[in-house]
């Protein structure tokens, strides 16, 4: 299971992790970006949520969901009466991956390679935090914890397990809602992402 897979591994304590997760050379982002981003949140939560890997914002300042996405999060969630205060929120991948563009640093993918590397940190955040349900937003996420990302927006709104066995809520990440061109097609698409939000809670 889990543990045994890190057992000799887990860090010790949060000071540990951070500073391990600070040195971690598994896959080559670590070479790029500013600094690794880890999941915060109480390590009491009984609800996890992970996205994909942290934006230009939350490079720079070392913290999950504070950038559009984030602020957009924050606000469906209020809206839906979801605690984000009371979950952890991580990242599947945990240094950004990106194309400098002039001053611009744009937004790249990250891969299979990347992902499974990563999966290291998310399985220790995992073995922390412990959380009874994971909110899982986007293929990226869902692919880590799931085996595969594919054909997410049927999916989305089910709850399906990780190889040990808890369970995860799938959603389509925020960052898709800010892309939807159509403005009603958007205001739907936000209003199924507080739909997801609500019963990922009421599933605790
Ligand atoms: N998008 C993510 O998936 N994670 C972040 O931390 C920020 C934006």
């Amino acid at each position: 299971d889990l543990l045994s897979r890190m057992e000799g591994d887990m860090p010790e304590d949060r000071a540990d992790f951070l500073r391990r997760l600070q040195g971690c050379t598994r896959c080559d982002l670590h070479a790029n970006a500013t600094q690794a981003v880890p999941g915060e949140g109480p390590h009491d939560a009984p609800l996890m949520v992970v996205g994909e890997q942290p934006g230009d914002q939350e490079d720079l300042q070392g913290r999950p969901f504070v950038g559009p996405a984030g602020q957009l999060f924050d606000r469906l969630a209020d809206e839906a009466g979801f605690d984000r205060g009371g979950a952890y929120v991580t990242n599947a991948v945990k240094h950004f991956k990106f194309q400098p563009r002039g001053k611009r640093r744009i937004h790249q993918r990250p891969d299979m390679g990347e992902i499974t590397a990563c999966r290291w940190w998310l399985d220790i955040e995992r073995q922390m935090i412990r959380p009874r349900l994971i909110l899982a937003m986007g293929a990226t996420a869902v692919g880590s914890l799931t085996g595969t990302g594919a054909g997410i927006l049927k999916r989305r709104g089910t709850i399906e397990a990780t190889e040990d066995g808890t369970p995860v809520f799938i959603t389509l990440h925020p960052s898709y809602l800010l892309r939807v061109p159509d403005a009603s097609a958007k205001e739907a698409a936000m209003q199924d992402f507080r739909s997801d939000l609500a019963a990922a809670q009421a599933h605790l």
